[in-house]
């Protein structure tokens, strides 16, 4: 019987998962950059392109310290953020609602990162990796700053934007409306 799998072999299998995770979204990024409206949301997909190419020469270092050979396990869980994300694109809503959706697919894709990466970090500084530490906190780092900046974003005018589309001056749920009268007219529909 094979020996059991200690926390470094889940710690390589983790960097594996990650580096086609970066992979994966340089190809879905783009997709992102182009399917946005506002300047500024699509400056920030493609400057975050940028930053997951140096991510995934980063990770690559971190084999490199850890004297493994760079290579990728199909990461089924960014899989199915982008997929979510098509399947937001292909939606026929106004452009700000769709700036909103692109948003909100952009950090999901985000926030999985962070998790990535913060155990990342914590396992390589409990096992006295210190250099790829270093590395995967810089990373770490990053996320959180693309998911900041999409914060900004949204609620410096593209929520706003589109719930004044969704709900006309005059046309405001009254205060202790349920959610779900809202949702009853669907976005299809048009106006009210
Ligand atoms: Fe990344
Ligand atoms: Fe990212």
């Amino acid at each position: 019987m094979a020996e059991a799998g200690t926390l470094h072999d889940a710690f390589i299998d983790e960097l594996r998962d990650t580096y086609d995770a970066e992979k994966q979204l340089t190809k879905a990024l783009p997709k992102l950059a182009k399917a946005a409206t506002n300047v500024k949301l699509r400056t920030a997909f493609e400057s975050h392109l940028r930053e997951t190419e140096g991510q995934i020469a980063r990770l690559e270092q971190v084999f490199e310290s850890l004297d493994e050979k760079v290579r990728g396990k199909h990461c089924d869980g960014i899989a199915g953020i982008i997929d979510e994300g098509k399947s937001i694109m292909e939606e026929d809503f106004d452009e700000t609602t769709m700036d909103a959706c692109l948003i909100a697919a952009g950090q999901r894709a985000e926030h999985y990162e962070m998790a990535a990466y913060g155990t990342l970090v914590a396992w390589a500084q409990a096992m006295g990796h210190t250099e790829a530490a270093k590395l995967l906190q810089q990373t770490l780092d990053e996320e959180k700053a693309a998911d900041k900046k999409l914060s900004g974003l949204a609620e410096g005018g593209i929520n706003q934007g589109a719930a004044n589309a969704a709900h006309p001056q005059g046309d405001q749920e009254p205060v202790g409306a349920s959610p779900s009268s809202a949702r009853k007219t669907s976005a299809k529909s048009g106006r009210r």
